[in-house]
């Protein structure tokens, strides 16, 4: 049985999921996020990037799913990077980072990707300025973590593995 994963929004172009084969989970990370450990440390910590990639791999072996990674620092470079994606990917997690307060086409190409999605910040985007607290992604994606730090992105990790689980379990 093949296994196409619902979510929000709609997932028809969804790859399908195999049994005894890995579902396949694309982690992006938006613009200056290349700089962590350096930047704003106080509010993002002193991981650094390669390092959070390093155990997201790590984590998605033991969970089953192949995780790819991809960080930019180019609005077009994250749309050419999604679109590339599309039909060979079972779901997305994104930390959209500065653009996820302003990127209308961030958005509709995570909508064109029709995979579940979960959106993860480091930092919790309520506890500051004003202007972050909008993210134009929120409504599309099917759940949203933030505020745990590089941990924020290990919980999308293991809230996408719930998410295949749940596919399967119902024979979507
Ligand atoms: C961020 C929050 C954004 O407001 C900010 O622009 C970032 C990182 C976070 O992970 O906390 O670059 O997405």
């Amino acid at each position: 049985m093949v296994t196409r994963l619902r979510g929000l929004p709609s997932t028809r172009s969804a790859a399908t999921v195999r049994p005894g084969k890995p579902a396949t989970v694309l982690v992006v990370h938006g613009p200056n996020l290349n700089l962590l450990g350096e930047r704003e440390p106080e509010i993002y910590g002193r991981i650094r990037l390669v390092e959070i990639d390093r155990r997201l791999r790590e984590l998605g072996k033991e969970l089953a799913l192949e995780v790819e990674t991809f960080q930019s620092n180019s609005e077009g470079a994250i749309i050419d990077r999604l679109q590339q994606a599309r039909g060979r990917l079972h779901a997305l997690v994104i930390n959209p980072a500065g653009y996820t307060h302003t990127s209308v086409a961030i958005r509709d190409a995570v909508v064109a990707l029709e995979v579940p999605v979960v959106e993860v910040h480091l930092s919790n985007i309520y506890r500051r300025e004003r202007f972050r607290h909008r993210s134009v992604l929120a409504d599309v994606v099917h759940g949203r973590i933030m505020g745990f730090g590089a941990e924020s992105y290990m919980l999308a990790l293991r809230a996408i593995r719930a998410l295949v689980e749940t596919a399967r379990s119902v024979g979507a």
